[in-house]
């Protein structure tokens, strides 16, 4: 049976379960383990959502490596309308550097289409991109992922990091809008 769990205005319903959520993880930080072991990656987290995915793919990865995070979203409601105004937190140079990009989701890919062009212009030795979710009908700026954890059709999801208007970013599991509720 699905939960329920109210945010504000809107009623939402478990969608994937921390289980399953894990054992993706698991999968994708072992191909990074496999790619990146001796070249000690710097791990790139995009706040504020990223930052649970981060936390748990780093420990899926048993290699050295750095972790930052930066800030540059300016998302607001369950529209990614917003433009993305200035990147927060990246104090490190990248120069010659194999950089990990760690994002919660790619729905209309602006924001990493913007950051990830931003990045490739400071010099770093390679850039790849891990997300969690991807809304592939929601896509309209070219956007590669290298390492993906699920495909979710177009509708508001929170939890797992994930939030609306703020809430809802520490439940376990990722939950999906429901619909007429
Ligand atoms: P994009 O720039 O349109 O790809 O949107 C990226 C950002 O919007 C993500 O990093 C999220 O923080 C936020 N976002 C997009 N879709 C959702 C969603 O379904 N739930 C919560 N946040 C979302
Ligand atoms: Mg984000």
């Amino acid at each position: 049976m699905k939960k329920l769990i109210k945010a504000n205005d809107l009623i939402f319903e478990t969608f994937i379960g921390s289980q399953q959520i894990a054992e993706r993880i698991n999968l994708l930080g072992k191909q990074i383990e496999a790619k990146y072991r001796g070249k000690k990656p710097l791990f790139i987290g995009v706040l504020n959502g990223a930052f649970i995915f981060t936390a748990d793919l780093v420990r899926a990865c048993e290699i050295e490596c750095e972790i930052a995070f930066v800030r540059l979203s300016s998302y607001q409601g369950t529209q990614s309308a917003g433009k993305i105004k200035t990147i927060y937190g990246l104090e490190m140079s990248i120069e010659g550097r194999h950089i990990i990009v760690v994002e919660d989701i790619v729905d209309s890919g602006r924001t990493l289409n913007y950051f990830l062009d931003f990045l490739k212009k400071q010099k770093p030795l390679s850039v790849e991109l891990a997300s969690l979710l991807l809304k592939p009908d929601a896509l309209k700026f070219p956007v590669d992922i290298d390492y993906l954890g699920f495909e979710i059709p177009d509708k508001f999801v929170i939890g797992y990091g994930l939030d609306y208007d703020g809430l809802g970013r520490n439940l376990e599991d990722i939950y999906q809008l429901k619909e007429n509720g």
